[in-house]
């Protein structure tokens, strides 16, 4: 008696404290959205009726707005033809509909995107700089979102996905780790993940052709995505590693607001030291041979003593430029880790 007493008790308070969590969870969200809300309508007067039900509030925390996207396309190297081709067939439909409309309903514009490449290679970057540039809201979607734990709640969520879309377009709708969510449906699904998956699938297709909404996705594994999916993304673009001329590109990217020595600089050699690396391998090679002039400065003029930086009030640069040899001396542990592809 005693012990089944107990294990009703623990279970009990197990239940209970896990819907505790998660009302308060809740509530949390939904007056953050309400915040995110409020900031939305005070800066487009066209949404200052939007109404959103109890779901779609609880999007608006994976919602970025174009004003707080700071990645333009600018910032992204080596990607030029992407990007040129981006801004013809994903950002002028997504910003001019009529443009497309003229003809026939044939030249619409895609109703999904897909981004596939190698890791760090600049697939998520990607995806925001055509949000900020088209001026449309970013949905930033993950799988834990959708995958509410209580049964029923998933689909609701889903189809909050496209209506909030819909009342807030020019939107987009990306899925990073796009994989992970429409894997190749199979026998062994569980039944909610199957279901939604079909439930995507149907709001996909129902999406007005006015081309206001779209789908990207990004992910590291296209093969495992399903064929269905796939056929829904017709538009792909493979992000492969950098070759030589795009990790120049990204390295004057990432290095220019950086001071480098004039005299010790040798572009040709670290481009060439790099082979293998991703975008974003050279982004942490750069910061790693930053940090070198600066541990260096300290080494020579920190006071271990007193605690205190001797510093010279009239010198304003005290901090050395960069060098090559910084990047080398980082470049070997980088390039190790990066050349398994
Ligand atoms: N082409 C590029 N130009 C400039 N920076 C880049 C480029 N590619 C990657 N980076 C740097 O690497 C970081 C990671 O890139 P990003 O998140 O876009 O990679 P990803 O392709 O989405 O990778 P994952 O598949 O792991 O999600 C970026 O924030 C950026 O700093
Ligand atoms: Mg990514």
């Amino acid at each position: 008696m005693a012990g089944a007493g107990l294990s009703v008790y623990y279970i009990l308070n197990n239940i209970l404290n896990d819907y505790v969590d998660s009302s308060v969870k809740n509530k949390e969200s939904e007056k953050k959205g309400t915040g995110i809300l409020k900031k939305i309508k005070s800066s487009n007067p066209h949404l200052k009726d939007l109404s959103l039900n109890q779901y779609e509030k609880s999007l608006l925390n994976s919602l970025v707005t174009p004003e707080e996207i700071s990645v333009t396309f600018e910032d992204v190297g080596g990607l030029q033809d992407i990007i040129d081709e981006l801004r013809e067939a994903v950002i002028l439909p997504l910003t001019e509909p009529e443009l497309f409309a003229t003809h026939s309903d044939l030249i619409q514009s895609p109703k999904g995107v897909l981004f596939y490449g190698p890791p760090g290679c600049g697939k998520t970057m990607l995806a925001k700089a055509i949000a900020k540039e088209s001026g449309a809201f970013f949905l930033s979607i993950r799988m834990s979102t959708i995958m509410d734990k209580w049964y029923g709640e998933s689909n609701k969520i889903t189809d909050a996905i496209f209506s909030l879309a819909n009342k807030l377009q020019p939107c987009i709708i990306f899925i990073d780790e796009i994989d992970s969510f429409l894997r190749d449906r199979s026998s062994n699904d569980h039944e909610v993940s199957a279901m939604l998956k079909a439930e995507f699938m149907t709001l996909w297709d129902g999406l007005k052709s006015n081309g206001r909404i779209m789908v990207m996705g990004a992910t590291n594994r296209k093969h495992d995505i399903d064929e269905a999916f796939l056929r829904r993304l017709p538009k792909t673009f493979a992000i492969g590693k950098p070759d030589a001329t795009q990790r120049r590109s990204i390295l004057s990217k990432i290095l220019s607001g950086a001071k480098v020595d004039e005299e010790d600089f040798d572009m040709d050699l670290i481009v060439s030291n790099t082979r293998g690396c991703s975008g974003s391998d050279l982004r942490e090679l750069c910061r790693e041979a930053a940090i070198l002039p600066v541990r260096e400065y300290i080494r020579e003029n920190y006071n271990y003593k007193s605690g205190k930086l001797n510093k010279d009030e009239k010198d304003d640069m005290p901090v050395r430029p960069l060098r090559t040899s910084d990047f080398l001396k980082t470049s070997q542990t980088t390039i190790q880790a990066s050349t398994i592809d």
